[in-house]
């Protein structure tokens, strides 16, 4: 595990852009595993900046992205669909064709589960996963307890649901389902890269990269793949 501290949460952003940059450049053709939530939010206005500068290039880039609620189609403020729109698909020469979530809207989720999984091996494997953790130590929304390789559906824990009820107008509207991509899929790609940033997140940056590897901690199980990159800020490094 490479394990990189930075001082803040700009230079963890731009840190890991580079390692996102590196692949793109690297490899026009890539497939790039992404995530959603506030962490990632200053790699992707990153990486667009670098972008409009005419250092990158996505025409080529495929993307899969770990997860989507359920219930939440893509015109949904809130779905995850939206999110890589305005955060970083509207922003960059990147073609919607080759961009994939998760749909959470699809009527049979388990056909829907399985399309993902097809999809995935369809690419072979991914080649860059980013992920953020959750303060539970969940990936995707792999939340404790078991370890699921394939997508799936899952309930979400009263954790991420309090954790995630700041983009919603109340708790209630929070959906309780989401679909995400399994631990195989995250386990295959060829490099893993863990953004965490806060205080708040110093607790499970320990527990999940120093601490024992169990299923109770999703994110610890990243400590078995041969290339895993951790870029976090001072204060979520704060008990290393
Ligand atoms: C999002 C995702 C989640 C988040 C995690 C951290 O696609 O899969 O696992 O990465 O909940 O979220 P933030 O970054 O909002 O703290």
């Amino acid at each position: 595990m490479e394990f990189i501290r930075t001082e803040d949460y700009k230079a963890m952003s731009r840190r890991a852009a580079a390692q996102i940059a590196a692949q793109v450049i690297q490899k026009p053709d890539c497939v790039l595993g992404l995530a959603t939530g506030s962490t990632p939010i200053g790699i992707y206005a990153q990486l667009v900046e670098w972008y409009k500068r005419g250092e990158l290039d996505f025409s080529r880039v495929h993307t899969v992205n770990l997860d989507e609620y359920a219930s939440l189609g893509a015109e949904h403020e809130q779905s995850y669909a939206y999110f890589m729109r305005d955060n970083l698909f509207s922003h960059i020469n990147i073609d919607m064709i080759n961009t994939n979530l998760p749909n959470g809207k699809a009527e049979d989720t388990d056909a829907e589960c399985r399309r993902y999984d097809a999809l995935i091996e369809s690419f072979g494997t991914i080649d860059l996963q980013l992920l953020g953790i959750g303060h539970n130590g969940h990936i995707g929304f792999n939340e404790p307890g078991s370890i699921i390789p394939g997508t799936h559906k899952v309930a979400l824990t009263q954790s991420t649901i309090d954790a995630n009820s700041r983009l919603f107008a109340s708790k209630d509207e929070v959906p309780r389902f989401a679909l995400t991509m399994g631990m195989k899929h995250i386990m295959q790609a060829k490099r893993v890269l863990v953004v965490a940033n806060g205080e708040a997140k110093a607790e499970i940056v320990k527990r999940a990269f120093f601490g024992e590897i169990t299923p109770d901690v999703p994110a610890s199980i990243l400590q078995l793949h041969p290339r895993l990159t951790v870029v976090v800020d001072e204060a979520a490094a704060r008990l290393i």
